[in-house]
């Protein structure tokens, strides 16, 4: 009826339609608005989704790939300081003005080719050192040293090793890194075995140390060894003998373990898992316990020595 009697009266003013299209207008308003609004939160939630999704699934990967160094290790100190993380697939030490931390291994070894991949302390390091070395225990112990020296940003860290026999050491040997080891983990190994102890740097060798023995050089061959890691700070000594302090500003410093590895003769009750002068391994494979330098080896061992030491 209304329609009708619009339609039917031409003499309302154009305002009286107007103000009619008014509630039309404020609807058109509100919808454009609801609408824009709506698809920003839209676009806000996906994103949000797709983020916390991706967060996700890289957490539930970094925890599937986990690892077995909550097994392999013990944190024996720094208070909470020394940390293993995603399912044992990476360790962390840190190191602050009261304390720095370390780890040992459940094992210990009689020969063995021991590997962990390590990302050391990013930035400035200066006075801080970390270690990764096999020892025995008691007085006269044998050690296996590699000791990483930290540096003002900047400069090189240095790689310091060292082998210990019936408690005496001064065989060090010094090394400049050929990249930046904060960057990324690299792979640090020792390879003991009867005949000698290898170095290996991202699978370069720097050192070989061999059994002279027959010559009267002591040779570590008798004492069982467990892996050991600490980050400590040395700033009375390590970087620039001693010249630069740490920078407690910076702290608490961080060094990451990853991916360990023991291809090893355990040694429990006295007895090596590997058998009595390693009759339960196939020695005819590409084994540790025969390896020695071959011509690349050397060649590399020689590169090494000539341009990084
Ligand atoms: C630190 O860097 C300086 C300058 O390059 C270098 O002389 C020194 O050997 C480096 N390492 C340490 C541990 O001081
Ligand atoms: C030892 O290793 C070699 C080479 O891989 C293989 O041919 C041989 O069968 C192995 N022997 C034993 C006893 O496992
Ligand atoms: C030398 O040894 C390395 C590993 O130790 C191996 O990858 C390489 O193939 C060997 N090279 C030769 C020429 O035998």
């Amino acid at each position: 009826m209304g329609t009708q009697s619009r339609k039917t009266n031409p003499t309302r003013p154009p305002s009286f339609y107007l103000a009619r299209c008014i509630p039309l207008l404020l609807f058109l308003f509100v919808f454009a608005f609801l609408f824009f609004f709506n698809i920003d939160t839209f676009v806000y939630h996906t994103k949000s989704i797709a983020l916390n999704t991706f967060t996700e699934q890289s957490r539930l990967l970094m925890n599937a790939e986990g690892g077995t160094l909550h097994r392999d290790f013990d944190i024996t100190w720094g208070d909470g300081r020394g940390k293993i993380h995603n399912n044992g697939g990476i360790l962390t030490l840190s190191l602050d003005q009261n304390s720095g931390s370390g780890f040992r291994s459940r094992n210990e070894y009689l020969f063995g080719k021991i590997e962990i991949q390590i990302k050391l302390i990013a930035g400035n390091s200066a006075g801080t050192v970390t270690t990764y070395y096999l020892s025995s225990e008691g007085e006269n112990h044998d050690e296996i040293d590699f000791e990483f020296l930290g540096n003002s940003s900047g400069d090189p860290y240095t790689l310091h090793t060292n082998v210990y026999c019936q408690g005496k050491g001064n065989r060090e040997q010094q090394f400049y890194l050929w990249f930046d080891p904060t960057l990324d983990f690299h792979t640090y190994s020792i390879n003991w075995n009867p005949k000698r102890i290898l170095f290996y740097v991202d699978g370069t060798p720097i050192r070989e140390f061999k059994n002279l023995g027959s010559n009267g050089i002591p040779f570590p061959k008798n004492q069982p060894m467990r892996v050991y890691s600490s980050l400590w700070n040395a700033d009375d000594w390590a970087t620039r003998g001693g010249l630069v302090k740490t920078d407690w500003t910076k702290a608490p410093f961080t060094a990451s373990y990853r991916n360990y590895k023991a291809e090893a003769c355990v040694m429990s009750g006295g007895l090596s898992s590997c058998g009595t002068k390693f009759s339960n391994l196939n020695l005819t494979e590409n084994s540790w316990v025969t390896e020695k330098l071959n011509s690349t080896g050397l060649e590399r061992l020689k590169w090494v020595q000539k341009n990084h030491m």
